[in-house]
């Protein structure tokens, strides 16, 4: 059978995690997507860097958005940054008739919308399952599992790098900064990270959720969004003796005057179980007027669950499974505009 062809742009974190992955799963990968999954060319920016596996074997692309026109099938794009070489790649790939799959949230909460009606018209697949939550399927859950749903709210703890900060500064009273080190040093925290500190990253991922849960339009400009920069360890450890943790949370929710959606701190009663998701992990709860409350949660970074996300969005792609980037075709949600309370 016919290999899905692959090239691979970015190779850090998430893109050296991809080819670790299928070079450990690939036959068991073949064999569920029906063919196997090839990665045949790669770029990054330094070609001599020690990435801990083999890139030798793959054709290396010098300008990484020449990626659009490989001889493959699908272009995934872990670069990163909402604008610059990842959305000129992301660009020239659908224009090509080609595939695109991305775990940079930053893009598609600023872009979504033009990717997916660029994917559309080109009858290609754009998907982004890592983009929100690593390697938690909530893109999925969403999209497929909660679609027959009228959905009242999505809001969860998005952002791994603030959580794994939060939680060890309440077990540990350690400084913030100390912490945010070892958040990088583990591969969590955004090349920028005070996209993560700032609350943006999570901004990113509830405008993505709001347009999966609400048929609307991404709409980063409408996220207000605070994050943990001003958190002292004594607020925590005060917190605490009121019987409180203190999460970075993301919310979006439907109402009579349009979609509100925000980022903030919040004070998380012990009870609920938000307060017990520590590290690096996410979680998601979703609220459908015919399933109930859904939680999702799971590893929301690292490389081994963002890969995971990635790779299975391109056995979707082997498989054949295209459908709809968003909730619905891109049409459809741009005739929804996107701040009022959307195909409720
Ligand atoms: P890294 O910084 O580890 O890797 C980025 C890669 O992109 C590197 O290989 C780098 O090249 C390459 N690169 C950077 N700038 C350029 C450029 N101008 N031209 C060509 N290549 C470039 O990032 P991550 O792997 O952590 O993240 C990748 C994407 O995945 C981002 O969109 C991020 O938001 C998203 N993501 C990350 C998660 C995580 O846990 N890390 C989780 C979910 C999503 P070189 O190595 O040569 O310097
Ligand atoms: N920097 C992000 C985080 C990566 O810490 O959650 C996953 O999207």
């Amino acid at each position: 059978t016919k290999p899905l062809r692959i090239a691979l742009a970015g190779l850090g974190t998430v893109g050296a995690g991809v080819i670790r992955l299928l070079d450990t799963n690939g036959a068991l990968i073949a064999r569920r997507a029906g063919r196997p999954i090839e990665i045949v060319a790669v770029s990054a920016r330094d070609r001599s860097k020690d990435r801990g596996v083999d890139i030798g074997r793959f054709a290396w692309v010098d300008d990484t958005t020449a990626l659009a026109h490989a001889d493959v099938d699908v272009v995934v794009e872990l670069v990163g940054g909402s604008d610059g070489p990842a959305l000129t790649l992301a660009r020239a790939t659908l224009g090509a008739g080609k595939s695109f799959v991305t775990a940079n949230k930053a893009m598609l909460a600023h872009h979504g919308l033009e990717l997916a009606r660029a994917a559309e018209a080109a009858n290609v697949a754009l998907k982004f399952e890592a983009a929100v939550a690593g390697g938690v399927p909530v893109i999925k859950g969403l999209r497929e599992g909660a679609a027959a749903n009228e959905i009242e709210r999505v809001y969860g703890i998005l952002n791994g790098t603030c959580n794994f900060i939060l939680s060890k500064m309440e077990a540990e009273g350690r400084d913030f900064a100390d912490v945010l080190a070892e958040a990088q040093a583990l591969g969590f925290a955004e090349s920028d990270p005070s996209f993560d500190i700032d609350g943006v990253d999570a901004a990113h991922k509830v405008s993505l959720l709001a347009s999966l849960a609400f048929g609307t339009q991404p709409a980063f400009a409408d996220v207000a969004a605070s994050g943990i920069r001003d958190v002292l360890a004594a607020d925590i450890a005060e917190a605490a003796s009121l019987g409180y943790r203190v999460r970075l949370i993301g919310l979006a929710e439907s109402g009579p005057n349009g979609l509100f959606q925000r980022v903030h701190p919040h004070l998380v009663p012990v009870s609920h179980p938000l307060a017990h998701v520590t590290g690096a992990t996410n979680a998601v709860v979703a609220e459908g007027n015919f399933v109930g409350r859904l939680l999702f949660q799971g590893a929301g970074a690292g490389d081994g669950p963002t890969a995971s996300a990635v790779v299975a969005d391109l056995i979707d792609i082997a498989r054949g499974e295209f459908g709809p980037a968003f909730a619905m075709p891109a049409d459809a949600l741009l005739a929804q505009g996107p701040a009022d309370a959307g195909d409720r």
